[in-house]
């Protein structure tokens, strides 16, 4: 490990094949992660701060406190976090007790100014301890409903005022543009947009930063990249997972809040952002942004070919008997949330006119897949139509795979090799994975690291947020609404496509089918 300014960098890889990567360790930091016994904590945070621990990433001068409701010692709360991380596999014992003696824990009623002033004392005493001062997180894992008041407890006990501190915010971020537009205010009246984190944890996955890597380190994907070269593009993110235990939140949300508002619309903004002049953060997320911001309104009166929204009958998923949404616990029996959409979406702009980007999520899919496909043009002019007979060319196809199977495709048409005049589709198919030996940060430990580190560029800005939800909230208001206009609500088998409808979305088009 080398030593810079900011912390140690961390060399690996090095043949031509790997390439060199630094990834940059943070200084001393101090965190103070506010829903301590919730599962955002006990199943992601932790578990990430613990790999990057054992990895070396995080540094020697590092400490978290915990706040919850529930009275605890800080030894009752390590002894939990301990029993959930082995759960999911064993867990180095002497790593873990020189990690968790970083733990600390107190109780706070997130409404008590008074017990803000004692967190606040506590903080300032471990910082001496410790000597981090100068980089504090917050971090609210909390549901929305107490996003406030701790906001404004942070203002009033002075904590907001400490040097170097950041507020970092999962999603979501209201549930449409009138509630998002009143915690931004909230937010802003304690700290400024420069100091607020907000986690898409979609940004922080490699194959998700590697679209924009892709489309601008290359010279010859970018000048098809537009409406002379592509017909139209398709962004699916599809799971097998059902609603699991979050039946309370997701009852709220559906498929819309949960899943298009953030991840699906900045892959979107990924995929189809202009170049940005240099690779920092606030001129990426002017781009990010300038996309949503160019999203045109869908047609309320008439939604048919625009929209399409699914929930989960019973099914079979990998062979399982899974039940339907509405028998889920927890779920209404006459919901109506929709569990999946399928979206047809322009974006106005020079290079996008008329290309539309086709969008679609859903939960109980027939598998787990997220992609990108930007589907080009066919060939001109058929010129092998009389000798092929009536056999078709299809178009070339470049698909992201951004998860599980993490890959590169691109097809293209070559001749059958024989003597008859045939063409066949073939694939090119690189692995993000091969030939490459060094570590790898998942999406939560990326953004961690990012938020320790002050580099905001995975994170998303209040105007992108606000783009994204004045896109949907007229769309969502009528579905809320329940009335006559509200869009239907299809049932689809779990472990199928979606519904039908969701095909014919797609006119003469086909979704791309997992290769
Ligand atoms: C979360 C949603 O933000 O993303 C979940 O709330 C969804 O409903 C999850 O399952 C998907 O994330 P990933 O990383 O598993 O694709």
């Amino acid at each position: 490990m080398e030593e810079f300014s900011g912390g140690a960098v961390v060399r690996f890889g090095g043949d031509e094949l790997t390439g060199v990567c630094e990834e940059p360790v943070p200084g001393p930091c101090a965190m103070v992660v506010f829903g301590a016994s919730g599962d955002l904590t006990q199943r992601k945070l932790i578990p990430a701060l613990f790999r990057l621990h054992a990895n070396g990433m995080l540094s020697e001068r590092f400490f978290l406190v915990g706040c919850a409701r529930t009275v605890m010692s800080d030894e009752v709360f390590r002894a939990g976090l301990e029993e959930v991380l082995r759960r999911s596999g064993p867990v180095d014992a002497e790593r873990w007790s020189s990690f968790a003696s970083r733990l600390h824990y107190r109780a706070l009623d997130y409404g008590d100014e008074r017990g803000f002033r004692l967190l606040a004392a506590m903080v300032d005493g471990l910082e001496g301890r410790y000597g981090t001062s100068g980089n504090r997180l917050y971090y609210l894992a909390v549901p929305p409903t107490v996003f406030e008041p701790i906001i404004d407890n942070l203002g009033a006990s002075g904590m907001a005022d400490a040097a170097g501190a950041k507020v970092v915010i999962e999603k979501p971020f209201g549930r449409d543009s009138r509630s998002a537009a009143r915690l931004d205010a909230a937010l802003h009246r304690r700290f400024d947009e420069s100091r607020i984190y907000r986690i898409d944890h979609y940004l922080g996955k490699d194959t998700v930063q590697n679209i924009v890597m892709l489309r601008f380190a290359n010279s010859i994907f970018e000048p098809l990249w537009n409406r002379g070269y592509v017909d139209h593009v398709q962004i699916t993110a599809a799971e097998t997972l059902g609603v699991e235990r979050r039946a309370g939140y997701y009852e709220q949300a559906g498929v819309l809040r949960d899943m298009f508002q953030n991840h699906i619309f900045q892959l979107m903004a990924l995929a189809a952002m202009e170049p940005p002049s240099a690779f920092e953060s606030e001129r990426v997320r002017d781009e990010r942004s300038k996309v949503l911001s160019s999203l045109r309104p869908l047609p309320l009166d008439g939604l048919d070919g625009h929209l399409v929204l699914g929930q989960y009958a019973e099914g079979e998923i990998e062979g399982k008997a899974v039940p339907a949404y509405r028998d889920e616990p927890g779920v209404a029996p006459d919901s109506k949330t929709p569990t999946f959409a399928a979206m047809k979406v322009h974006i106005d702009n020079w290079r996008w006119n008329g290309v539309p980007f086709f969008l679609r999520s859903g939960k109980r899919l027939r598998r787990r897949s997220t992609e990108v496909s930007i589907q080009f043009r066919e060939v001109p002019h058929l010129m092998f139509g009389g000798a092929l007979g009536d056999g078709e060319i299809g178009p070339n196809v470049l698909v992201l795979k951004i998860q599980p199977d993490e890959r590169v495709l691109l097809t293209f048409q070559t001749k059958t090799p024989g003597a008859r005049l045939c063409l066949r589709k073939v694939v090119m198919d690189f692995s993000y994975r091969e030939g490459y030996g060094g570590p790898r940060l998942d999406a939560y430990e990326r953004v961690l690291i990012d938020a320790m580190l002050g580099d905001d560029m995975l994170f998303v800005r209040g105007d992108s947020v606000e783009s994204s939800w004045r896109y949907l909230t007229p769309l969502l208001d009528l579905i809320d609404g329940g009335g006559e206009e509200a869009p239907p609500v299809h049932p689809y088998p779990s472990g199928s496509w979606g519904p039908r409808e969701a095909d014919r979305l797609m006119g003469e088009r086909r979704w791309w089918r997992n290769y």
